[in-house]
């Protein structure tokens, strides 16, 4: 249902699951104790958006500057990606979950490549939660690659430098068939994007909490969407513009793409 500000309940969250390692130093364990323990919170995470009836939710799972964390880390991460991969893809699928990956999926080996792509394949009829998990990604990166794109496109003679605008632009970065997030949750108490959806996230609301990933639970994600219903989305226009308002006439929001 739309309302004033948008709908109350985002239709599309992302997430950047921060606050393994120090979750685990905490404990006085080693960093990839925090990394288990945080995998139970992705769970939590999916299983709110279920209940709530959000449509899309995006997890940060390991950006592309994680490969330049210590080799032991980085290995320990893998591990445990090809074991989520072999656990929870079939009950997601039983769950009406269609899950993606973006990234660049060229850097990890083989057999997590072939899970990432059998998990894709299992639950592409899906459409109860639409789940996308950014593994080896970077907004950055993501940008890149679409002007890369545009530009082979043009070189090809496929397309006219002039018709290159927002909304094609839009259409060539990842999640392009999805509407852009509405909420931006970061665990862990930093207060940057960290290379997350930079193209994607230009009218997100924002949202940071000092709760460590691996504690994330309901109550905490109930305060987001609490928080969120509050805020009055106003995309460059004034309160005025709103839908609600006599003086409305504007398009809401203005040109926010979405599928
Ligand atoms: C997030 O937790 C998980 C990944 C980046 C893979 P961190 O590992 O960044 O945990 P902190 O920020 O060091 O506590
Ligand atoms: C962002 O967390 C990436 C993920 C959660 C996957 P980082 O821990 O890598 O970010 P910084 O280094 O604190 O910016
Ligand atoms: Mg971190």
């Amino acid at each position: 249902m739309s309302t004033p500000t948008g709908p109350r309940i985002p239709r599309h969250l992302a997430v950047i699951m921060d606050g393994n390692g120090r979750w685990a130093q905490q404990r006085r364990r080693p960093r990839v104790i925090g990394h288990r323990a945080g995998t139970r919170a992705v769970n939590q995470c999916i299983d709110f958006c279920i209940e709530q009836g959000i449509e899309a939710l995006t997890l940060f799972a390991f950006s592309s500057e994680n490969w330049g964390r210590p080799q032991d880390e980085v290995g320990a991460l893998m591990k445990l990606f090809m074991n989520a991969l072999d656990r929870e893809v079939a009950e997601l699928d039983r769950r009406g979950v269609r899950i993606r990956f973006i990234g660049e999926r060229g850097r990890f080996n083989e057999q997590i490549r072939q899970r990432m792509d059998a998990a894709e394949r299992l639950t592409q009829g899906n459409s109860r939660l639409n789940l996308a998990i950014a593994a080896s990604y970077g907004g950055r990166q993501d940008i890149a690659a679409a002007a890369r794109g545009l530009a082979e496109d043009v070189a090809a003679g496929r397309l006219q430098p002039a018709e290159i605008d927002e909304r094609l632009f839009a259409s060539r970065v990842a999640l392009a068939d999805l509407p852009p997030p509405d909420l931006f949750i970061r665990t862990g108490g930093d207060f940057r994007i960290s290379n997350f959806l930079l193209w994607q996230l230009a009218y997100t609301e924002l949202w940071f909490t000092e709760t460590l990933w691996p504690d994330l639970d309901a109550a905490t994600l109930r305060c987001a969407l609490e928080d969120y219903a509050s805020r009055e989305r106003r995309f460059g226009l004034t309160g005025a513009q709103r839908p609600d308002s006599d003086a409305s006439g504007a398009a809401f929001p203005p040109d926010e793409t979405s599928a």
